[in-house]
């Protein structure tokens, strides 16, 4: 193996950086050279790359965002754009390719490699902690510290005027930021996708919680629950006449400092992926589990489905009493 190529596809993730540094230390460390392709795939078709060295990654470690660049890239979901970039791989004389990014960059890695043969490995960067096969992916930790931040504050202003707040957040189809933050945050209820509990049963909630003398209530909403934040608030509404308030949180939730936790897998996993490309490993994606590194097909990533954690769930339930 004497070169490489790193990427950063789909949605940024705070810790995005520290992997990129990681799998061009790492490649250095052992005589590899690094290409860094920008824009994800669209970079990779449009053969938008370049040699990047250890200096380069300097003072990017605690930095958001991805320096590389990310796109969604339409050209690649084509057998002829992805065609193309596998000519430019081969024309840059790289041996394997490193993907960070959510299900859909892997499965534009996983083509990559079914169709052309490329050596391909995976890096789970997401803030939706979404992929199968690894505990946590790189930006969860950091998304899930950014969204409670404003659910605390969100609840100063709640307290004060004896409101309810209804907040959503990000995860795509998943609900594992939402369960994270209304454990910590101490939110009322919580709706998750992975639970298709009608949306109704809040209004008895906030009924027993008005009897119970709570005049203020946080309920999280994740973003894949049928409705979001709206369909809840409108429940709560119609069904109780309570004042109720919507916060989506949105995209900040992708951007600032990633936290340690984040840090320190990305670069774990960054050192990972390039000794699985050493090691003759393709097609898989490098994971945490359980404190050990994992190598997990790729296609089982989006295929197996990572539940939420079940004992969080009804811990949210029965500390909202
Ligand atoms: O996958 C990360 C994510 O932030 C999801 O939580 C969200 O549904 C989606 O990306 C938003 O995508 P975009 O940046 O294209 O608006």
């Amino acid at each position: 193996l004497k070169r490489v190529a790193v990427l950063t596809s789909g949605g940024d993730a705070p810790g995005m950086n520290a992997a990129i540094r990681a799998v061009v230390r790492t490649a250095t460390h052992n005589g590899i050279e690094v290409v860094g392709v920008r824009r994800g795939f669209q970079g990779l078709h449009e053969g938008d790359m370049a040699l990047i060295g250890p200096r380069d990654v300097a003072n990017t470690i605690q930095r958001g965002g991805t320096i590389l660049l990310t796109a969604r890239s339409h050209t690649w979901r084509s057998p002829e754009g992805r065609a193309k970039g596998a000519q430019n791989l081969r024309d840059w004389q790289v041996d394997g390719l490193i993907v960070i990014g959510g299900d859909g960059s892997f499965h534009g890695a996983h083509y990559l490699q079914q169709e052309h043969g490329f050596p391909v490995i995976g890096v789970p960067g997401t803030i939706d902690n979404d992929l199968y096969g690894t505990d946590h992916t790189i930006g969860y930790f950091t998304a899930v510290e950014t969204a409670l931040d404003a659910v605390d504050k969100l609840r100063d202003t709640g307290a004060s005027h004896e409101r309810i707040f209804v907040i959503e957040v990000m995860g795509r189809h998943a609900g594992h930021i939402a369960l994270e933050v209304a454990v910590a945050g101490g939110a009322e209820e919580v709706f998750i996708p992975e639970d298709a509990k009608p949306v109704d049963g809040v209004v008895e909630i906030v009924k027993q919680s008005l009897a119970k003398g709570k005049a203020s209530s946080i309920i999280i909403v994740a973003e894949g629950y049928p409705g979001g934040a709206e369909g809840v608030s409108k429940a709560i509404h119609e069904g109780t006449g309570q004042e109720t308030r919507v916060s989506i949180l949105g995209h900040i939730q992708r951007g600032g400092t990633p936290v340690s936790s984040d840090r320190v897998l990305a670069s774990r996993l960054g050192e990972a992926a390039v000794y699985a490309l050493m090691d003759g490993k393709s097609d898989v994606m490098v994971g945490r589990q359980g404190g050990g590194i994992s190598h997990i097909p790729l296609h089982e990533t989006w295929e197996k489905k990572k539940d939420v954690n079940r004992d969080l769930y009804r811990c949210a339930k029965t500390l909202s009493v």
